[in-house]
C-alpha cells in the first residue's frame, strides 16, 4: 500500500479530531485545511522534544508525508509520563508496543529498562527506526526491536502469550480494526501480561472497544490527565480479576 492510499484512508480521523469531541456530521465532513487549525499546529513541525528517563529525546515527525503515525500524540506522552512514574515494573521485562507511530513510548520503555519490540504498519518502518537510532544509545539498543505488525496479520511471528507488557496509546480510533486490535492483543497476552492503553475518548465506538475488551479482560481505568483529556486503561486477562 501507498503512502498517500495510506493518507487518505486516515483523513475521516484527522478531519473528526479537528473539531472537538463530537462535533455534527455536517462539520466532520469539511475538508480538512492543515495551515487554518492552530490545534494541530504543532503536527506540523519537523520534530517534537520531550526530557524523559533522563535524556532528551528528539523525535523526527512527517506529518504531510505520513499522517497519523508521523506525529507525537497526547496519548503517547501521558503514557510515558505514566511509565516514568514507576508504577509498572518494566526492568528486564519483555514489552512490545503496538501502533506506535513515531515511537516514543517505546523508547521511554526501553531507556527505562524494558526489551521492547516497537510495532506499527510498514509505512511507519523507516521513520521508527530512524527514531530508535536517534534516541536510543548503542549501548541500549539491543533491548529494542522495531517491526511490523498490522493488527490481526501474521501474529505467529510474535509469541503467543510472550509479553509481560503491552503497551498502545492512541490506538482505538479506526472502528474497522477493533476485532483485529482485540485479537492481537488477545494473542500477545499471558494471564501476567498488563496492556496499557492510553487513549482520547472521541466518540461512542471508543467506548465501544472498551466495552468489546471487558469481554476478554479485566479493565480498569489507572490515570487520567485532565489538562490533556488523556485516559489510561490497565487491562488483564478476565482471570486476574483481583490483581487489579
Ligand atoms: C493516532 S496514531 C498514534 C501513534 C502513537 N502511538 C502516538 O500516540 O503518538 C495511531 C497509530 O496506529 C497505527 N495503526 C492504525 N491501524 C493499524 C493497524 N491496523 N495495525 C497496526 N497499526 C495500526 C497507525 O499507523 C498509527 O501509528
Amino acid at each position: 500500500m501507498s503512502s498517500s492510499t495510506w493518507l487518505d484512508k486516515d483523513c475521516g480521523y484527522r478531519q473528526k479530531i479537528c473539531w472537538g469531541r463530537r462535533p455534527p456530521l455536517m462539520m466532520a465532513l469539511v475538508p480538512y485545511d492543515q495551515t487554518s487549525l492552530p490545534v494541530l499546529s504543532k503536527f506540523h513541525d519537523a520534530s517534537a522534544e520531550f526530557y524523559f528517563a533522563n535524556q532528551r529525546l528528539r523525535l523526527t515527525q512527517d506529518w504531510r508525508r505520513l499522517g497519523v503515525a508521523a506525529v507525537v500524540w497526547d496519548a503517547a506522552i501521558v503514557l510515558s509520563m505514566y511509565l516514568e512514574l514507576g508504577e509498572i515494573e518494566l526492568r528486564g521485562k519483555p514489552a512490545i508496543e503496538l501502533g506506535a507511530g513515531t515511537g516514543l513510548v517505546g523508547i521511554v520503555a526501553a531507556l527505562l529498562g524494558a526489551n521492547v519490540t516497537i510495532t506499527d504498519r510498514e509505512p511507519a518502518m523507516e521513520l521508527l527506526r530512524a527514531n530508535v537510532r536517534d534516541n536510543v544509545s548503542p549501548e541500549q539498543q539491543g533491548a529494542v526491536t522495531v517491526s511490523e505488525l498490522t493488527w490481526g496479520e501474521g501474529l505467529e511471528r510474535y509469541p503467543k502469550g510472550g509479553y509481560d507488557i503491552i503497551l498502545g496509546a492512541d490506538i482505538v480510533y479506526l472502528v474497522e480494526t477493533f476485532p483485529a486490535l482485540l485479537q492481537t492483543l488477545e494473542h500477545l497476552s499471558s494471564d501476567r501480561t498488563v496492556v496499557l492503553l492510553s487513549c482520547r475518548i472521541r466518540y461512542d465506538r471508543d467506548t465501544a472497544f472498551l466495552n468489546m475488551l471487558r469481554q476478554k479482560f479485566s479493565v480498569v481505568e489507572v490515570h487520567y490527565d485532565a489538562q490533556r483529556d488523556i485516559h489510561i486503561y490497565k487491562a488483564v486477562k478476565s482471570q486476574n480479576k483481583q490483581e487489579l
